[in-house]
């Protein structure tokens, strides 16, 4: 079945793999985003490797009512959205969680209202593993304890939780995804994650390090309870996500409303930065140089995903390897030294 979908922030990292994904599979896209952290390049090189030339593009904020209602009624009956658009930076998030509040929850509230006037009522959400805090219990799941320490962290748990209501007050069908740590690249080099500034992941920062970019990677703390020291994360290939939001939208269309669905989306592999430094340098021949420096505030020792439910239920687990997180990632920097900036 092929289907009409409205993708918020589908230029971002995630978003664009999605839009591949869905695009290849002969849905029909329409995106929403204020390219306020992406860009539009990255939807025409998303329609050059689906070779398939439909996406409906449409500059805005999904604050803004008016423009989303204009929207859905401008592109005929859509069966579902996946929403992207947000922000996603911890610190500053801290530093303005007024902003956040608005963009991330104020933000779905009006993309729910609009939603709800046009008789839409299937929606996945782009959640993060950060709404579990600083657990000391493992495995992660779904029901674990939610405890989220930062802004960032709290504005998605509100849209989780506002969303919950919905699908049981007024029958939706509702996936929430809690992503774990998504790295790497469409393996073509042709999209993958383009931070603005200084990179605040670790991922991005290991591309420019190797890239010559920057001169060495600051590791925030080795004094961690794990066992070299270093942070252990659940970092997994963002076409694994990417076929994860397609799996959970398949899931949702199949059954009837309503349905409440909350998902770890990992692999269930936790890795310390030194296993994510030295697993970089074996796959691409490179040397990462790197200094212990102190830890990042707000940082917790380990995150990693119970991935049971995503598989069980969707049938969805993630196929690739970090060796392929990292060749793509790669392949993705070297082609696109500065991102999409100055791109031809
Ligand atoms: C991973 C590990 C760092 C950079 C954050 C958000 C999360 C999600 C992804 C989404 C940690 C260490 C990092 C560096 C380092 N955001 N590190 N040197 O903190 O798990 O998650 O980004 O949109 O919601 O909270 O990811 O990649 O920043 O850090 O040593 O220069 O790498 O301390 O252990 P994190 P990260």
């Amino acid at each position: 079945m092929t289907c009409r979908l409205l993708i918020t922030g589908g230029a971002g990292f995630i978003g664009s793999h999605t839009c591949l994904v869905l695009l290849a599979q002969g849905h029909e896209l329409v995106i929403v985003d204020n390219f306020s952290n992406s860009s539009p390049l990255a939807l025409q090189r998303v329609q050059s490797l689906a070779q398939r030339n439909t996406i409906q593009v449409v500059e805005g904020d999904v604050r803004d009512a008016d423009l989303l209602d204009q929207t859905f009624r401008s592109c005929g009956e859509l069966d579902g959205v996946i929403h992207f658009a947000g922000l996603k930076a911890v610190g500053e998030s801290v530093a303005n969680p007024l902003l956040y509040w608005d963009v991330n929850v104020n933000g779905s509230r009006v993309l729910a209202e609009v939603m709800q006037r046009h008789g839409c009522s299937t929606l996945v959400f782009s959640s993060t593993a950060t709404v579990y805090g600083a657990p000391i219990t493992f495995p992660l799941r779904e029901d674990s304890l939610t405890d989220p320490i930062h802004p960032y962290a709290q504005t998605k748990r509100a849209v989780e939780q506002m969303l919950d209501a919905l699908s049981r007050n007024a029958g939706w069908r509702i996936a929430s995804l809690r992503y774990f740590n998504p790295v790497g690249a469409h393996p073509s080099g042709q999209i993958g994650e383009d931070p603005l500034g200084v990179p605040n992941n670790l991922f991005p920062f290991i591309t420019q390090v190797a890239a010559g970019r920057r001169e060495r990677l600051h590791i925030f703390g080795n004094d961690y309870a794990t066992p070299d020291g270093t942070g252990i994360r659940d970092y997994l290939h963002v076409m694994d996500l990417a076929e994860a939001h397609s799996a959970t939208l398949a899931h949702l269309l199949e059954r009837p409303a309503p349905v409440q669905l909350t998902l770890n989306i990992g692999t269930g592999c936790g890795r310390s930065v030194l296993e994510v430094i030295h697993g970089f340098e074996q796959a691409t021949g490179l040397s990462i140089p790197y200094e212990i420096v102190a830890r990042r505030p707000g940082d917790v020792a380990k995150l990693e995903a119970c991935p049971a439910k995503a598989e069980q239920l969707l049938g969805w687990s993630a196929q690739r390897s970090l060796e392929e997180m990292c060749t793509d990632g790669w392949a993705w920097q070297q082609a696109n030294p500065m991102g999409y900036r100055n791109a031809p």
